[in-house]
């Protein structure tokens, strides 16, 4: 295809409130570095009850959207795995809140932490057929692996939106790419459960096997090599986890500094978030363009997307031409350096707060949420959004 088609806005949402990670490890008794070293994680969201994947959504979105793009976009795409409803998509919630045109194809996509790739590939075969349309895709998701496991220290939330169109200014995506999937069980979540199960450690060396077999892929296909990458950024569950996949073929490199000095930017608000799931690739994105001082405007970049259960894919992209790094440095810092710090105790309180998974009526008290979009509560089986 010779069509330019891509990112042209991009923005993330995440709750008000966090918690420390060296508070956490002091709760848990484990040592403190192994939290901030061994997983590389500072800091983790709180979702509060009056927080949800469409909120969340809807807030990453409403930041970004025009009049005129909510005219024109007809496809919203909502990759999520912590959705609210078996049936009903997220996104024709997020619609409605934002008020995007309802002549337009508005559908939920799941397959773990894959959903926002999916959504974007997909958006992207919408736009090479249909290059005037605007296509919305979010990812926006929370990660709950329980109080006192060992996943909790890679837990988080948060939604990251973009819109898709041709002609777009910050990513342009190419047509290449290579993808991996195989029936797995090192990650799922069954239907009567609001915590992941988890096989960690395997879940580690399936995340690096299948970064190999499709980044092997790639290169063959296209006849690249790493050299011909200025960043490569990765899905992050927790941010040690895209480096030891980094570390298994920097060597192939002969700048090995520029590609970790880059994978150090591409951690910056992840670090400071946790895993959003869906959204982390993307988050990583973010950090990267806000913080990595090298890139320049066509530079190819690589992304490496995985989904428990398990999807890989690895696929290529170009800076564009409208990237802005100081004024994405300084959204992403208000709004991060402007959350309110909850000790573990307010933490493991809020933590047990949520809609009832059976059902049942409920009012939360919002006045210490300000964020445009809040979740008040559900009356007879509806959720109701403010
Ligand atoms: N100082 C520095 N480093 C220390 C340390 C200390 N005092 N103590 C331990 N460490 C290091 C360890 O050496 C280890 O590093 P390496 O992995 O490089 O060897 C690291 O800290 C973690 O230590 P453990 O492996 O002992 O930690 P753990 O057994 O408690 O669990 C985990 C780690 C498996 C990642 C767990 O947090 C988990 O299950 N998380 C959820 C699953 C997950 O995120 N999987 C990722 C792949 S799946 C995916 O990507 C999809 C998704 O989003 C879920």
């Amino acid at each position: 295809y010779s069509m330019s088609a891509g990112i042209d806005k991009i923005a993330f949402f995440t709750s008000p409130y966090f918690i420390d990670m060296t508070d956490l490890a002091n709760a848990r008794g484990e040592d403190p570095n192994k939290y901030l070293i061994g997983i590389g994680q500072q800091k983790q969201a709180v979702i509060p009850p009056t927080q949800d994947v469409v909120t969340l959504a809807a807030n990453a979105a409403s930041s970004i959207l025009t009049p005129a793009d909510k005219a024109s976009i007809d496809m919203v795409i909502l990759g999520t795995e912590s959705g609210i409803d078996n049936s009903k998509a997220a996104a024709i919630y997020v619609q409605s809140l934002l008020g995007i045109s309802k002549r337009a194809r508005s559908f939920e996509v799941k397959q773990a932490c894959y959903g926002g790739t999916a959504g974007i590939q997909m958006g992207m075969d919408h736009l090479r057929s249909h290059p005037t349309s605007k296509v919305l895709v979010i990812a926006s998701d929370i990660a709950r692996y329980g109080l006192n496991t060992p996943g909790e220290v890679t837990q988080g939330g948060g939604a990251v939106a973009m819109l898709l169109t041709a002609d777009p200014r910050i990513l342009v995506i190419e047509d290449k790419t290579a993808f991996h999937s195989d029936n797995i069980m090192d990650f799922w979540r069954p239907l009567y459960r609001r915590e992941a199960l988890v096989d960690g450690h395997y879940s580690n060396n399936v995340y690096v096997d299948f970064f190999n077999q499709t980044w092997r892929d790639y290169q063959n296909r296209y006849q690249l090599a790493i050299d011909d990458f200025n960043a490569l950024i990765f899905h992050l569950p927790y941010p040690k986890m895209g480096l030891k996949a980094l570390r298994s073929i920097v060597h192939e490199s002969h700048h090995p500094t520029q590609l970790m000095a880059a994978f150090d930017a591409a951690k910056t608000y992840n670090s400071q978030v946790g895993n959003l799931y869906t959204g982390s690739l993307y988050l990583s994105l973010l950090s990267l363009l806000a913080n990595d001082t090298m890139l320049k405007p066509h530079d190819r970049i690589g992304l490496f997307s995985y989904g428990s259960g398990a999807q890989g894919e690895f696929y290529s992209a170009r800076i564009g031409d409208g990237v802005k790094p100081d004024d994405l440095r300084q959204q992403l810092n208000s709004q991060l350096n402007n959350r309110r710090q909850l000790t573990i105790a307010e933490y493991e309180a809020l933590y047990e707060t949520s809609l009832p998974l059976d059902g049942g009526d409920r009012t939360f008290d919002t006045r210490t949420d300000h964020s445009p979009y809040i979740l008040k509560g559900r009356i007879d089986n509806r959720r109701q959004y403010e």
